[in-house]
């Protein structure tokens, strides 16, 4: 082999290589340049605990008020979802934290839920699913919870006040 085709070779086995060097760093650059757009594309489809997925509804204090009182005094989501003291009182230190499931089924069921997960501070979905799960009893995956969850028909103002209370909930750890 000659030097001159030895150089000749060593070119075009090099050529290629820088060539696919440069597009790589093209298409970096690309797709930096794109990576702040892909950002305020619409919401992604809605998932459990998507926080992403729409606009946070804004609430007022009086909601807040509000929603204290239907979530204790008239749905009481506590007796389920705040988990309790060793003599069966609620442990409010833990307030709407998830618990134990406490009630059992009068019929031995398989399917009867152990817990009942953490609602309070930060819910478990996003604004919309929480409102059409108190709305309407449909929750994420497009089913009713189950029993002993109550699959509640609350009016939208009722949901956005109870929504507005779970988020005001500060839990202490
Ligand atoms: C009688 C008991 C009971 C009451 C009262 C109750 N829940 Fe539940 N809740 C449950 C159980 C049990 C589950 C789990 C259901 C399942 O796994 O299918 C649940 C599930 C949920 C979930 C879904 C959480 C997740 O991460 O999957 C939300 C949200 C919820 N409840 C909100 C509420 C709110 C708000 C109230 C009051 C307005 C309330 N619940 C009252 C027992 C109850």
């Amino acid at each position: 082999m000659t030097t001159a085709r030895k150089s000749n070779l060593l070119l075009s086995h090099l050529s290629p290589k820088s060539h696919l060097a440069a597009f790589l760093l093209i298409l970096l650059g690309i797709s930096l340049t794109l990576l702040p757009l892909s950002a305020q594309q619409p919401p992604r489809p809605q998932r459990k605990g998507d926080k992403t997925a729409g606009p946070s509804v804004p609430t007022t204090s009086g909601e807040v008020a509000r929603g204290k009182y239907i979530v204790e005094q008239v749905a009481m989501c506590p007796q389920c979802h705040t988990p309790r003291n060793a003599d069966g009182t609620l442990d409010h230190a833990h307030e709407l934290e998830g618990a134990a499931e406490f009630f059992q089924p009068p019929h031995p069921d398989q399917n009867w839920p152990l817990k009942a997960p953490r609602i309070g501070g930060d819910p478990p979905a996003n604004d919309q699913d929480m409102i059409k799960l108190l709305t309407t009893g449909i929750w994420t995956d497009g089913k009713t919870l189950r029993l002993p969850m109550m699959p509640f028909r609350m009016s939208e103002a009722d949901a956005k006040a109870v929504l507005a209370y779970l988020k005001s909930v500060k839990q202490q750890h």
